[in-house]
């Protein structure tokens, strides 16, 4: 779909069954898109989408002939929000290379997957709206999270050659970059990172507390909207401050 500001926009939402994602599926539906929630869970997809008249699929975005067939099955889409991810809190020298392949995997490669099935689509329709969830600790790194920080700023770099290379094609590519958000994945990283984890993770933020799914969902749904046309190659940190400066 390329013009008319009347016609329904279609978005995929990875990650969507959870968190944040979720919160990003509820916001992008309430605001009129049509959204697929794809997501491991399938189950959990499914119930989610059923609540707010969207569709889900079960897709391990890893998976780079799945992640194309599902875009040819659910395509083609206007807006790509690319929120799946996993963290894992251990020192660099505990992790081994299967944890690099999981964390690189799942927070960059996905990305890769999915932009690489849906782009050529945006580009023949001159328009289309890229967001893609990193985290504060692609720009700051992360004391305990290193490969996931390296991934996560993979994704910051990549979205902006993805910006650079489509700005003149009506396509913007932007990053929302969460600090700590209460989720099921935060809670997972403090039982692995013990108590203190939760206060050094507040206390870096200016704000003193934990963000909401539903704050970061707001800045997604911006940058996911036709208003956002004129923003390209950005990355709105939604921290509370964290990045401040970065
Ligand atoms: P979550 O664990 O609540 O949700 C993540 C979702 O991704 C889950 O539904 C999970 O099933 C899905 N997922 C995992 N691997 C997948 C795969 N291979 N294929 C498809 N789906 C897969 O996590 P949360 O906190 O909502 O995180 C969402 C995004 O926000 C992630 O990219 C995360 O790195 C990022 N983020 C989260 C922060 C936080 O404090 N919660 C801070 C900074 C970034």
């Amino acid at each position: 779909m390329a013009g008319g500001a009347s016609a329904q926009r279609r978005a995929l939402v990875t990650g969507g069954a959870s968190g944040i994602g979720a919160a990003i599926v509820r916001r992008l539906a309430a605001d009129g898109l049509a959204v697929v929630c794809a997501d491991l869970q399938g189950e959990a997809a499914r119930r989610l989408a059923d609540e707010c008249g969207a569709d889900a699929v079960q897709l391990d975005v890893c998976d780079y002939e799945r992640v194309h067939a599902v875009v040819q099955q659910f395509g083609p889409f206007d807006v790509l929000v690319n929120c799946a991810g996993v963290d894992q809190h251990e020192f660099f020298t505990r992790t081994t290379p299967q944890d690099w392949r999981r964390l690189l995997g799942v927070n960059l490669e996905s990305v890769l997957n999915t932009t690489h099935a849906v782009l050529p689509a945006m580009q023949q329709a001159g328009y289309g709206r890229i967001v893609n969830v990193a985290s504060e600790a692609g720009r700051l790194g992360s004391r305990g999270g290193s490969v996931y920080a390296a991934a996560k700023g993979g994704v910051i770099a990549f979205t902006r050659s993805i910006a650079r290379e489509n700005g003149r094609k009506g396509i913007t590519a932007n990053v929302v970059a969460p600090g700590p958000i209460d989720t099921p994945l935060l809670r997972q990283a403090v039982q692995q990172g013990g108590g203190k984890l939760m206060d050094a993770m507040t206390g870096a933020t200016l704000a003193g507390r934990l963000g909401t799914s539903d704050e970061v969902a707001a800045a997604v749904a911006f940058l996911a909207s036709e208003a956002a046309g004129y923003v390209t190659g950005e990355v709105l940190g939604v921290s509370g401050g964290m990045g401040c400066g970065a």
